[in-house]
């Protein structure tokens, strides 16, 4: 189960990193939003930082909290980004996008000099796969792409994958900051992540997913009295 005072925690280290003058990605979700909380109070104490939000729920947040934000097509560096995880295992490798702000945390991530991940124990896995895989697609075809969605999972070692389409209020398909629908991808365990997330991406209607292989270089794990942070 999420632990409110472990992300709180998690996000509340991840602050050590933070250093005057950064460019900070600012991630989405409960765990995030505790990081630009503590980002808004060092500011407002004198801190000199900029941030680039991965979502308009986080530029909202941030807006609100009088964090001074760039336009992400006028950064020539992001120093660091700072973002949640559904999941997270032993390698660093990550399944995001239960926010459905993956397509955006995941430009900004690969953009940065380091990802940092905060995170409860709850999303702390031996295998990835539990949580079910958000895949990001274009509405034109997106019948047709689940079809390849579900074959490129099975070719990646998933047993029985089920593939839904995010839905929200009346039922409607909802729809990303990108104009995008989700497709969300029960799976069970993901035995082989690289190649799962390399045959995703080859699929045309495909347009991010949620698996984060090579990006996250430092993992924040909260306790109800500190946090442990892993380095990779
Ligand atoms: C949003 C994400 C979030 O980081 C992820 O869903 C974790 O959220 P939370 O911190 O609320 O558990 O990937 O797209």
């Amino acid at each position: 189960m999420a632990n409110e005072l472990e992300k709180e925690n998690a996000a509340q280290a991840a602050m050590d990193f933070v250093e005057d003058g950064m460019t900070i990605g600012l991630g989405t979700g409960s765990t995030a939003k505790f990081f630009v909380e503590y980002l808004a109070e060092e500011i407002a104490e004198g801190l000199v930082v900029r941030g680039v939000p991965t979502s308009e729920q986080t530029r909202r947040l941030a807006e609100s909290l009088g964090v001074p934000l760039v336009d992400v097509e006028q950064v020539d560096r992001i120093h660091l980004t700072v973002d949640g995880a559904d999941e997270v295992d032993e390698h660093a490798q990550l399944i995001k996008g239960g926010g459905a702000a993956l397509l955006r945390e995941k430009i900004i991530a690969n953009a940065s000099d380091l990802m940092i991940v905060i995170a409860d124990s709850s999303k702390s896995v031996e295998m990835l796969g539990q949580f079910p895989l958000p895949v990001e697609v274009t509405p034109f075809g997106y019948t047709i792409t689940a079809k390849k969605v579900y074959d490129a999972l099975k070719k990646a070692g998933v047993l029985k994958p089920m593939i839904n389409v995010r839905t929200g209020p009346g039922n409607k398909p909802i729809v990303t900051d990108g104009g995008n629908f989700i497709l969300d991808c029960s799976c069970g365990a993901i035995p082989e992540a690289p190649l799962a997330s390399a045959l995703l991406s080859n699929i045309p209607g495909v347009v991010e997913h949620g698996l984060f292989i090579n990006l996250a270089r430092t993992v924040i794990i909260g306790s109800d009295d500190g946090a442990t942070i892993f380095e990779y």
